[in-house]
């Protein structure tokens, strides 16, 4: 008689235990067990227990290759789902290993476990595992399907609503009662005060100060004592929510006629344009993607969304400031440009225009396309492409979870009948428009940040710490990668040789990038160079640039004369015409402005369940030499924690967004 010893731990999550039945059958090269229940006369399989289990043959099974598990009811109970997290088997010969499962379990359901090693395809040599691994990725690929997101546009997942993905990728109930009560709690407040669905203007600064009584940050705060500033004006290009634009200006662009008349006086004494461009102290933000795009018709008139141009100058003193605005790409006398000399209100209605077209760009492109889009495109991919036995899934889906969830929501509630882009300025049309325009032009340079920093010439302004943290973050997640990778693929041919990394590759080619091969996206991998950086790219977008993007939303747009999604009057044509007035009939009204902070409060807000990048609290890997990168990963980021905090301590405006405690293992939020 062979004996078979099973440790059974159950998820720690609320209602993770089950009273069901819970049987299994070991499969291995030379025969199967019988289906055994797991029972040792108690309560069993209780939430974040461990339970120890045997099962016997009579004779060895040889090489253990499934384990099937299967839950019956218990009496006339109602189905009691359970969370199985792992199973370890220790074989009569004293092998030890783990069938990572970490999925919820119904009754009749068809669940056979692959344990021991992450294996790739051409390593499986038992028929029965070759089967398995095929009828594993046929089911996967019935159940994620691709859909386009609209004409001309990336495709995401087929899921309608959240309740149609499988519980382990779903938000906790804690999470979706806490985010429902946030959002619950500040709309009562403004509720109170009339303030839900009110056309009322803002009187005045201090009347939109009012806010603050309801719900404020510190950073918040700040921007409502400084949004007037050129200098914090311009560290928002660098260190804000859409730091990922400007570029050096080596020459000005000809329909941006900017003369050394105009700046002179901005510019350190004696200097000029001309030797400040010479001297790499001259950045460009240009908006042209912009031109030309549907906009919102609001109250019988289309709202205006600028495709403007700003200039900025890197003083001595090591600010980036603003000299130089024209609102449209065309000059012309009703395109004046701007300058800080000008009217104070005029100059501030140019920087508002701007900022209003960076936040079209920043929610629809930035943010909403460029990480929650585009991973769910490598995650739908990972999940259809890879067998859960597959090193890369191992790896790369604890990046991925929840990421269908929080993009299900998000498709309706940015992007749907009621979504918070038909109040924006370019209304669902424009910012759709928007997206098709930026995909299009998306390269795979632009979404690695070397690449992306060096295109842009911006290796060396100072005080740019989205760069210097995120660098730092992309190094140290390379080198994880890395050693992952080098691990599983000891050769190029074995990269070449990977079907299933290959199948992948490709559907991220024709889904995500729609097959532009302009984009210099891979559509197939040759080497583990490639493949390392590619994974790297991968998982920092999903975590790192994406809490860039995202962390700051409350910070930086509660105060919507920093950051205005709508702006209700066309810019001006002509200098010397305006008032506070003038800004405060052009900013979002009450309603409006209540409406856009519902949402940045729900997006910006700490729930539970966070799982912090380089955490991987459910074990899927068997090999030790993968727990020992995961704990120097861990390190890695702990001693750059430690840096950044550091250095934040002797900050104004401390830049907290990229703290590894800050940033979520996925998208999902
Ligand atoms: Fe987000």
């Amino acid at each position: 008689m062979a004996e078979y010893k099973l440790q059974v731990s159950t998820g720690d999550m609320p209602s993770a235990g089950t009273q069901d039945h819970v049987s299994v059958t070991l499969i291995g090269s030379d025969g199967e067990s019988e289906k055994t229940e797991l029972d040792n006369f108690g309560k069993g399989f209780c939430t974040g227990k461990t339970g120890t289990y045997t099962v016997k043959t009579s004779p060895s099974l040889g090489k253990l290759l499934l384990v099937k598990v299967e839950k019956d009811p218990y009496l006339h109970f109602p189905e009691d789902e359970w969370y199985c997290s792992t199973i370890e088997v220790t074989t009569p010969e004293g092998d030890a290993i783990l069938f990572s499962c970490h999925r919820w379990i119904s009754r009749g359901e068809y669940v056979e476990l692959r344990g021991g090693r992450a294996m790739k395809f051409l390593e499986d040599d038992h028929p029965l595992l070759i089967e398995h691994r095929k009828k594993e990725l046929t089911l996967q690929k019935s159940l994620y399907q691709w859909k386009p997101l609209a004409e001309g546009l990336l495709h995401t997942s087929s899921f309608e609503h959240e309740s149609e993905l499988p519980d382990e990728i779903r938000f906790s109930k804690a999470k979706t009662d806490e985010m429902h009560d946030a959002t619950k709690r500040l709309g009562m407040k403004f509720k109170s005060k009339g303030m839900v669905g009110s056309i009322e203007k803002w009187e005045n600064v201090d009347d939109l100060k009012k806010l603050f009584n309801f719900q404020k940050t510190a950073m918040s705060e700040y921007v409502a004592e400084h949004w007037k500033e050129d200098d914090f004006y311009g560290f928002q290009f660098l260190n804000g929510i859409n730091p990922t634009l400007i570029k050096r200006c080596s020459e000005l662009p000809p329909n941006f006629p900017v003369t050394e008349e105009m700046v002179k006086p901005f510019l350190a004494e004696g200097s000029s344009l001309m030797s400040e461009i010479g001297k790499g102290n001259i950045f460009l933000y240009d908006q042209k993607k912009l031109e030309g795009i549907p906009t919102q018709v609001y109250n019988g008139e289309s709202l205006t969304v600028t495709p403007g141009l700003c200039l900025f100058y890197l003083n001595p003193e090591n600010k980036l400031m603003p000299i130089a605005i024209q609102l449209h790409q065309q000059p012309s006398e009703k395109n004046p440009i701007f300058l800080p000399s000008d009217l104070e209100t005029d100059w501030l209605l140019a920087k508002i225009y701007i900022k209003n077209a960076d936040m079209l760009d920043h929610e629809a492109v930035h943010h909403l396309m460029n990480t929650h889009f585009m991973g769910e495109v490598y995650t739908v991919a990972t999940l259809r492409c890879f067998p859960v036995i597959h090193p890369l899934y191992k790896l790369l889906f604890p990046h991925f979870k929840s990421t269908l969830d929080i993009n299900i929501r998000g498709r309706e509630g940015l992007m749907g009948p009621n979504g918070i882009f038909t109040l924006s300025s370019a209304g669902i049309e424009g910012m759709t428009e928007i997206m098709r325009r930026s995909l299009r032009e998306m390269t795979y340079s632009s979404v690695c940040l070397p690449e992306n920093i060096a295109a842009r010439g911006l290796e060396s302004i100072p005080n740019y710490y989205y760069r210097d943290d995120g660098l730092k973050l992309w190094s140290i997640i390379n080198s994880f990668v890395r050693a992952a990778v080098e691990y599983y693929y000891p050769s190029d041919a074995d990269v070449c040789k990977d079907t299933e990394l290959q199948d992948w590759i490709r559907e991220i080619f024709t889904q995500g990038l729609l097959s532009n091969k302009a984009s210099g996206f891979p559509s197939s991998f040759h080497s583990i160079e490639e493949l390392i950086r590619f994974i790297t790219m991968v998982i920092f977008t999903v975590s790192v640039q994406h809490a860039a993007v995202n962390n700051g939303q409350f910070d930086y747009y509660y105060w919507t004369l920093n950051a205005a999604l709508l702006l209700h009057k066309p810019p001006p044509t002509t200098k010397g015409q305006s008032s506070m007035e003038t800004i405060m009939e052009t900013i979002p009204n009450v309603g409006e402005t209540v409406a856009i902070s519902l949402l940045i409060n729900q997006l910006s807000g700490k729930y539970s369940g966070v799982i912090p990048l380089g955490q991987y609290p459910e074990k899927r890997f068997e090999e030790p030499e993968l727990t020992q990168m995961i704990q120097e990963f861990q390190a890695e980021l702990s001693k750059l924690g430690e840096e950044i905090a550091k250095r934040n301590s002797q900050l104004e405006v401390p830049y907290d967004y990229l703290h590894p405690s800050r940033i979520e293992n996925s998208v999902s939020i």
